[in-house]
């Protein structure tokens, strides 16, 4: 599925993200814990490093609980990394997060050597909510948004701690098909830029396989596991009368509804990747992007420049 997502003033914060880390003790990356492999931005591994990073699987009200746990323990058993799970029902965020940072980097804090932290995540993953939450007011949002000149603003949750924001960076091409799906399905990527039916079919394989039972009684159907994922879309059109002229099923109209009802929580807290499947999807990837490039390489019979 092709996504035209990089626009230019993504490499300003790029390179905003590169400035400021050279004076960052810990990296939090905030996460969608609905698909906190998918939501990693590999750019965000690649400026930052070797440094401390705390994971923040954020909108864990959405997700599988079973999963977050999963996943936090995948994350908390890497080198210099922590994780915890996070939302907004949670009112007062910051002692939980100054102290996992605080972990991170214990030779640093008091006013001579304040704790300097960096926030990144990808749009929409929730970092204005976390961020309003943690400064108690409505803080202007950095801008992911053409036109928005401000690149970074401080926060201090404590005299020694300082936390940068920055807007909320994609990456210029998905290596995991899987990714460009889930990022799309859970409402990080505008929606001129994907293809709905695309989206909300494989978000139905996903679902019939792992939910079953969340989806069959979303959409009043009997059995969704020996039907294939266009018969599921069909059925769920025609049972929200998603028709169109001469009785056909409107597909666009069911792919929106589906793909809303996934946002909202209508099909239950829903995970759309383990970390065991993450990895797998990551290797074949990695493995499709190494003979692209190779094949790039051969056409020009040089060595191929990564766009
Ligand atoms: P961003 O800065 O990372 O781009 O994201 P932002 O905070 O704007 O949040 C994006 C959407 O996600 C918002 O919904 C927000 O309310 C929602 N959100 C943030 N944190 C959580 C969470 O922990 N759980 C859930 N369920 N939702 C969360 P929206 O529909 O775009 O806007 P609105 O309904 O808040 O106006």
């Amino acid at each position: 599925m092709a996504i035209q997502w990089f626009p230019g003033h993504m490499h300003l914060t790029r390179q905003a993200i590169a400035d400021r880390i050279k004076e960052t003790d810990v990296v939090i990356e905030l996460l969608d814990a609905r698909l906190p492999g998918s939501s990693a931005n590999p750019l965000l591994a690649e400026l930052t490093g070797s440094r401390p990073k705390l994971k923040l699987l954020n909108k864990q009200d959405l997700a599988d609980p079973t999963q977050t746990q999963a996943w936090l323990a995948h994350y908390n058993a890497l080198p210099a990394t922590r994780a915890i799970g996070l939302d907004a029902s949670e009112t007062a965020p910051a002692q939980r997060l100054i102290d996992a940072c605080r972990a991170l980097a214990p030779l640093r804090g008091g006013m001579a050597k304040p704790l300097r932290v960096l926030i990144c995540g990808i749009p929409n993953v929730g970092k204005s909510t976390l961020i309003n939450t943690l400064t108690g007011k409505k803080a202007t949002k950095t801008g992911d948004e053409a036109g928005i000149t401000k690149v970074e603003q401080r926060i201090v949750l404590a005299s020694d701690f300082y936390l940068f924001d920055t807007p909320g960076m994609l990456w210029p091409r998905i290596i995991v098909e899987k990714s460009g799906y889930n990022l799309a399905a859970s409402g990080a990527v505008g929606r001129n830029a994907f293809s709905e039916e695309e989206v909300a079919l494989e978000l139905l394989n996903y679902l019939k396989q792992h939910y079953p039972a969340g989806l069959a009684e979303r959409y009043k159907l009997d059995a969704v596991v020996g039907l294939d994922d266009e018969a599921v879309l069909a059925e769920i059109g025609r049972k929200r009368g998603a028709l169109q002229s001469g009785g056909r099923i409107n597909l666009q109209k069911a792919a929106e509804v589906v793909v809303y009802d996934l946002r909202a929580g209508n099909l239950g807290r829903v995970t759309l990747e383990t970390p065991e499947e993450y990895a797998a999807w990551l290797a074949a990837g990695e493995l499709l992007d190494a003979e692209r490039v190779a094949k790039k390489k051969r056409r020009k019979g040089a060595p191929a420049e990564e766009t």
